[in-house]
C-alpha cells in the first residue's frame, strides 16, 4: 500500500470537498469525489429524459456508462462516456434528483464497487456518505464531518453567488434538509457516522482548522 484511505463523509455541504482536496495535497494523496459519481448518472438520467424512480432503466444507465476523473488544481474534472459533465453536475436540477438515483441498489452497487477498486491502493482520500460505513469499511482513518443546518445553507449559498445563482437562502435551507432526509433514510447504506468515525463540528471552523484537524488523525495512524 502507498498510504492510507481515508474516508470523509457527512451531510451535504458541510464542507466535504472543500477539506478533502486540501488534505489529498498535503498528504500527496489521491483525492475521489464520490458524490461526483452518482450525480454524474442523475446527469444522464435527466438529459436521457428518464424518470428518476424508473429504476430498471437508471440501473441500466449505470450499467453502460464510464465515469472516468482526471486530477487538476481544483481537485477533479469528472467525465461520463468521453464527455466532460465537470460543471453540469453541479446544477440545481442534479442536486435535488441525485438521492432519489442514490437510492437505487443497482446504482450503489455498481458505483460503490468502482469506488472500491479506485482506492485499493490506499494513498487515498474519499468522500460521500458511506465510505467508512461501506464503501471503505476498514479505511485507517474515517472523518464525519457536520454543521449546523444555517451554516450549510450560507455556505451553499456563497457558493452559488459565486457562479451566478441566486436560490434563496432558506429555500437552500429546505433542500438541504431534504436531501439529508432522504440520504439518511434510504434503505442501502444510509448516511450514518460509523462507530469509529472521528467527528468534527465544522460550524465554526475555519477550512484550514478542519484540515490540521485531520491531518493529526492522519499522522497518527501513520
Ligand atoms: O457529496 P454530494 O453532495 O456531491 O453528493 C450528492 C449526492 O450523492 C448525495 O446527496 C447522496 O444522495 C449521493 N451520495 C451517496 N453516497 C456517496 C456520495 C454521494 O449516496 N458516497
Amino acid at each position: 500500500k502507498n498510504g492510507l484511505q481515508v474516508a470523509i463523509d457527512g451531510p451535504a455541504s458541510a464542507g466535504k470537498s472543500t477539506v478533502a482536496k486540501l488534505v489529498a495535497k498535503k498528504f500527496n494523496y489521491i483525492y475521489c469525489d464520490t458524490g461526483a459519481m452518482y450525480r454524474a448518472i442523475t446527469l444522464k438520467a435527466i438529459q436521457n429524459g428518464v424518470a428518476l424512480d424508473d429504476e430498471k432503466a437508471i440501473a441500466e444507465i449505470v450499467k453502460n456508462s464510464k465515469i472516468s476523473f482526471t486530477p487538476d488544481e481544483n481537485g477533479q474534472r469528472v467525465f461520463i462516456d468521453g464527455h466532460e459533465i465537470t460543471q453540469e453536475i453541479r446544477s440545481e436540477d442534479v442536486t435535488n434528483s441525485v438521492s432519489a438515483v442514490a437510492a437505487i441498489a443497482a446504482v450503489r452497487k455498481q458505483l460503490s464497487g468502482q469506488q472500491q477498486e479506485i482506492a485499493k491502493d490506499g494513498g487515498i482520500v474519499m468522500d460521500g456518505r458511506d465510505i467508512g460505513t461501506a464503501v471503505l469499511p476498514n479505511a485507517e482513518v474515517k472523518i464525519f464531518l457536520v454543521a449546523s443546518v444555517e451554516e450549510r445553507a450560507k455556505r451553499r449559498y456563497k457558493e452559488n453567488i459565486q457562479k451566478g445563482i441566486n436560490t434563496p437562502l432558506d429555500e437552500l435551507q429546505l433542500e438541504i434538509e431534504a436531501r439529508d432526509y432522504k440520504d439518511s433514510h434510504r434503505k442501502i447504506s444510509p448516511l450514518t457516522k460509523a462507530d469509529d468515525a472521528t467527528e468534527i463540528d465544522t460550524t465554526a471552523l475555519s477550512i484550514e482548522s478542519v484540515v490540521s484537524e485531520i491531518a493529526k488523525v492522519i499522522n497518527s495512524k501513520l
